[in-house]
């Protein structure tokens, strides 16, 4: 099992952390503090107080003058800034650090993190372009799954999954494949699938279905290995339905969405919790079967259309090489 050490993770969009609001932040089986301070700036640090190892993101924040701001434990109220000094009481001389920082690269509302390590590949600007065009509707279904990484992103490539994991919400009638695009760590797979008709009444009873379409163009941009965008139209107009994995531990992998949309129509001003609420079911069904698969099991049995899923298999391989090749040079 691997968490591709070496890739870029977003932690969070800006509007995710409230200011002066310390946030628990897990990364390679270790856990952070983040805060967004009043100017905008972003911290982030070792989530165990190196006095009695209380959880820091339990803490608070203290301003400071100059709008920067500092964590405070919760247990005996330790203060530590930015670089993780603390002044201790009846002295007045700031310490050395005394907690691991944790590395952010902010990129426009963007906190991306390599938990440290050396970085094996770029972060891309999709995010930025697609903040550019489209409006930003919000964050949702921030959660921490109980699966490795690659159970997770093997489930998000799955272009079969619709009829089992979501089939009470999508009810598609057939995979209609068109194409996969390969360009190593990005790739691009293009698919539609019909839904089953329902009357007025149906939708109404399940109101979720007035958002989608009678046949689902589906385009997925694929950044390996912790983004993929949903290019989706609705008869509302467009959305980028951009979908984060955070590897937390072997064993826990986080997954949010942040929902972009451009609107063609008035009514899908009305509609922005409505979406968001969608994208939420959506990730929370995916959760649940990840929770009932036994993820080590061998499989026997191919169908059509597993292209996505072979792709992410695939660079999982290679990405255990290189760094095995990386290994036995040193
Ligand atoms: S445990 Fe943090 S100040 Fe004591
Ligand atoms: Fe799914």
């Amino acid at each position: 099992m691997s968490m591709l050490e070496g890739a870029p993770w977003l932690l969070a969009h800006k509007s995710m952390l409230q200011t002066n609001q310390p946030m628990k932040i897990s990364l390679y089986g270790k856990d952070y503090v983040i805060w967004k301070d009043r100017t905008g700036r972003v911290n982030g640090l070792s989530n165990v107080c190196p006095h009695m190892g209380a959880m820091l993101s339990e803490g608070w924040c203290n301003v400071k003058a100059d709008g920067s701001s500092a964590v405070v434990c919760p247990f005996h109220a330790l203060e530590f800034d930015q670089d993780g000094c603390t002044i201790l009481p009846g002295t007045n001389n700031k310490t050395l650090s005394q907690l691991e920082p944790l590395e952010l690269i902010v990129k426009d509302n963007f906190i991306w993190s390599y938990g440290g390590y050396e970085p094996k590949i770029p972060i891309s600007n999709i995010l930025e372009k697609i903040a550019q065009d489209y409006e930003f509707i919000g964050s949702t279904a921030d959660m921490s799954v109980e699966t490795d990484l690659r159970s997770m992103l093997l489930n998000m490539h799955d272009y079969n999954h619709q009829n089992g994991t979501h089939r009470d919400l999508f009810e598609i009638t057939e995979v209609r494949f068109e194409k996969f695009i390969d360009n190593g760590y990005h790739s691009e797979a293009f698919f539609n699938t019909p839904t089953a008709p329902k009357t007025f009444w149906q939708k109404l009873k399940q109101p979720n279905q007035f958002l989608i379409p009678n046949v689902i163009q589906a385009h997925l941009e694929n950044y390996f290995p912790s983004l993929v965008i949903f290019h989706g139209k609705s008869p509302f107009g467009k959305i980028a339905q951009c979908h984060l994995f955070v590897p937390e531990s072997l064993t826990k992998t986080r997954t949010y969405v942040l929902l972009f949309g451009e609107a063609s129509n008035p009514l899908a001003k009305l509609l922005k919790n409505k979406f968001l609420g969608l994208s939420k079911t959506v990730v929370e069904q995916d959760a649940d079967i990840l929770n009932k698969i036994y993820s080590d099991a061998p499989q026997k049995i191919k169908l059509n259309n597993e292209i996505g899923m072979d792709w992410i298999k695939n660079n999982f391989s290679t990405w255990s090489e290189s760094v095995k090749v990386a290994n036995n040079i040193h």
